[in-house]
């Protein structure tokens, strides 16, 4: 998975849920539903995509995604 975009991931897993159909699950671009997220820190954020959040399974569903791979997605979908 490692030579895969942050957006292909983004599109192939995350966004089953990131695109609107999950109310709470904030998608791409929404600045005001990131803005409390990101001020956790983006390594809680990492943290809580990796053990999983809420409803959110561990690793977002993405179970071949690696570490960087993930950290590299939030960053992709948090802007
Ligand atoms: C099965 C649905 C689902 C999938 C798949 C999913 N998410 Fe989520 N995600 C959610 C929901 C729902 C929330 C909001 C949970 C809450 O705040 O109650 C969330 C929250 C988050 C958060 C914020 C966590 C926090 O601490 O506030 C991040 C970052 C995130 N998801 C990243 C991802 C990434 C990256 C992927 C793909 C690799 C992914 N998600 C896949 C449902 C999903």
């Amino acid at each position: 998975m490692a030579a895969q975009t942050p957006e292909a991931i983004y599109q192939q897993t995350c966004s089953v849920c990131h695109d609107g159909q999950i109310a709470s699950a904030p998608r791409k671009g929404d600045t005001a539903a990131w803005a409390p997220r990101l001020a956790k820190g983006k390594d809680v954020l990492l943290e809580n995509v990796l053990k999983g959040y809420s409803v959110m399974p561990p690793k977002g569903m993405c179970f071949s995604c690696t570490k960087d791979d993930l950290k590299g997605v939030i960053d992709w979908m948090a802007h």
